[in-house]
């Protein structure tokens, strides 16, 4: 299978000639060297339900979606896609679609009810549903691909200390993760200790929007918290848990278990404004924020210079010790890709053609608050009154612009010494709002989506990243966090109405499952100028 490299030495380069502006026309597995994986995502909150059933405790994501206001439409994760029942289903519709890896987490309050072994025991029937799905993937030829951590801490933890806020969860993060690998890691070989631990911290403590929902009270809705540390707090802990849960299973496990370990970082891509010094230096500000914040330390060992200068005292600080042990600890960084936004510097952003760009789309992070915290600048998704990409599926500030991965592999590549990745998410959002299902299951534009993306890895790889695999957010609709279940995202449409939960094929996963399964020769990713 795949190309020849004379093939790809030919072909490829196109992409050199039409960055700009280009749309991938053509590709599929083929185009891709042997043994590249692709899969989809999940996570256990957003896809099981199942939640009050068979022994499992609270998450802070049970209390947070009862909360009223808090998700978008009033739902929780109580049924969401009801994975939980109907598991060998679903592995059958991943077999179909020519899934090698499926990537789902592991419900921690599944697992420890009581949130560790120290407030009761483990829940056998939470062991007995993973051991299931585990058996039933590999039976089907799919490797299971297993998230520790994907934002459920158990309720009792956050009542007891505060959850991430507090060092104490270090013991019960790791004693859960060696659970895990102990009762798992015959039959998982790949580990994701933590997923996106910059939008657990942000979300959950600078606006409030994610559980637990903490934020400074002066002006926001939350009922405490401190916008101003308790992120840098959480993310210094988080990263704590991980190096902690890979020294355990690089001392114990991994020689015998013969499995690999890292983290899944959010990486949306930031491009300058204007290339004025002003805001290609805010643009590095964000990013050092946003992404080197986390990946900096996994391999120098400490914080962005830039987030240290602008944070000072309210930034935990790594001792000698736990430098030393963070860097290098990760076999692979996983990235999670969605959108892009410029950048400006936050003292040129009351400029008047550059305020309305602004007013007009803020940008990613905050549409409500387009300034990103602690780094004097401001995103937009315009300029000029051009916006960079299309709104995807009717969400405004959701900017479609398949070329950030490139950029985004491209700067982790060269900045952080080529290390090995997996795209653990890519996807696309279409917004319910009542229209035809016809209309949702004609995803067109999701399709061209994910074949660019697919065009600038290639293209990324080409240029020496190295790109192991790539996982789609995801196979089914779910439950979008504080978007509810408005948000679709899902290459199976899942009817929730009444809890029929069918899942309906889109477009967009008839399209992938020919992409996975090529009958005829290699196809090279053709581009054309649209
Ligand atoms: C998260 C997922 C989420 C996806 C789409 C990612 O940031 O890891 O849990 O569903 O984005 O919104």
């Amino acid at each position: 299978m795949g190309w020849p490299s004379e093939v790809v030495n030919l072909v490829l380069p196109l992409f050199l000639l039409l960055e700009l502006g280009t749309h991938c026309v053509a590709v599929d597995r083929s185009s891709f060297p042997p043994g590249f994986e692709f899969g989809f995502s999940t996570s256990a909150y957003q896809v099981e339900g199942a939640a009050h059933e068979d022994g499992r405790g609270l998450s802070i994501w049970d209390t947070f979606s009862c909360i009223p206001g808090n998700i978008l439409g009033g739902g929780n994760g109580d049924v969401a896609a009801d994975v939980y029942h109907r598991y060998k289903e679903d592995v059958q519709v991943l077999k179909s679609l020519g899934t090698d890896v499926y990537r789902f987490s592991i419900s921690w309050a599944r697992i420890f009810p009581g949130g560790s072994a120290r407030h009761g025991k483990v829940n056998p029937k939470g062991v007995q549903y993973y051991n299931n799905l585990i058996n039933e993937l590999l039976q089907n030829g799919i490797e299971p691909f297993v998230t520790i951590f994907h934002w459920d801490v158990p309720q009792v933890l956050e009542n007891e200390y505060g959850g991430f806020r507090s060092k104490r969860i270090i013991d019960d993060y790791s004693e859960f993760a060696e659970f895990c690998f102990k009762e798992f890691g015959d039959r998982v070989r790949k580990w994701v200790t933590v997923n996106e631990p910059s939008i657990f911290a942000t979300h959950g403590y600078g606006n409030g929007k994610n559980a637990p929902g903490r934020c400074t009270t002066n002006g926001g809705n939350c009922a405490a918290g401190d916008s101003s540390r308790e992120p840098y707090i959480v993310a210094h802990n988080l990263l704590l848990a991980h190096m902690r849960a890979v020294k355990i299973y690089r001392s114990k496990y991994q020689q015998k278990q013969k499995g690999v370990i890292g983290i899944s970082l959010y990486a949306d891509w930031y491009l300058p404004y204007s290339s004025s010094k002003l805001d290609v230096d805010a643009t590095q500000r964000v990013l050092d924020n946003k992404l080197g914040l986390y990946l900096d330390p996994l391999v120098f060992g400490d914080y962005p210079y830039s987030v240290k200068q602008l944070i000072r005292d309210r930034l935990p600080v790594f001792s000698e010790e736990e430098s030393k042990e963070i860097r290098g600890s990760f076999d692979f960084i996983g990235l999670n890709y969605y959108m892009s936004s410029y950048v400006m510097d936050n003292s040129t952003s009351s400029d008047p053609t550059r305020k309305s760009d602004i007013a007009s789309n803020p940008g990613q992070d905050a549409p409500e608050n387009p300034d990103i915290p602690d780094t004097f600048a401001t995103t937009t998704s315009q300029k000029d009154g051009i916006a960079l990409g299309p709104s995807e599926g009717g969400v405004e500030y959701w900017i479609s612009y398949p070329r950030g991965i490139k950029l985004l592999l491209d700067n982790v590549k060269t900045k952080y010494g080529t290390p090995p990745v997996y795209i653990t998410e890519i996807g696309y959002v279409t917004l319910d709002n009542g229209q035809p299902l016809q209309d949702i299951l004609e995803d067109t534009e999701r399709i061209q989506y994910i074949k660019n993306c697919l065009c600038y890895t290639l293209q990324a790889m080409r240029e020496g990243a190295d790109v192991r695999g790539l996982l789609l957010w995801s196979y089914i609709d779910n439950f979008e966090w504080n978007n509810g279940y408005s948000f679709r995202l899902g290459l199976h449409y899942v009817n929730y109405t009444n809890n029929d939960l069918r899942r309906i094929p889109k477009a967009s996963a008839i399209w992938f499952q020919q992409a996975m399964n090529p009958r005829e020769a290699p196809t090279a990713a053709i581009l054309l100028v649209p």
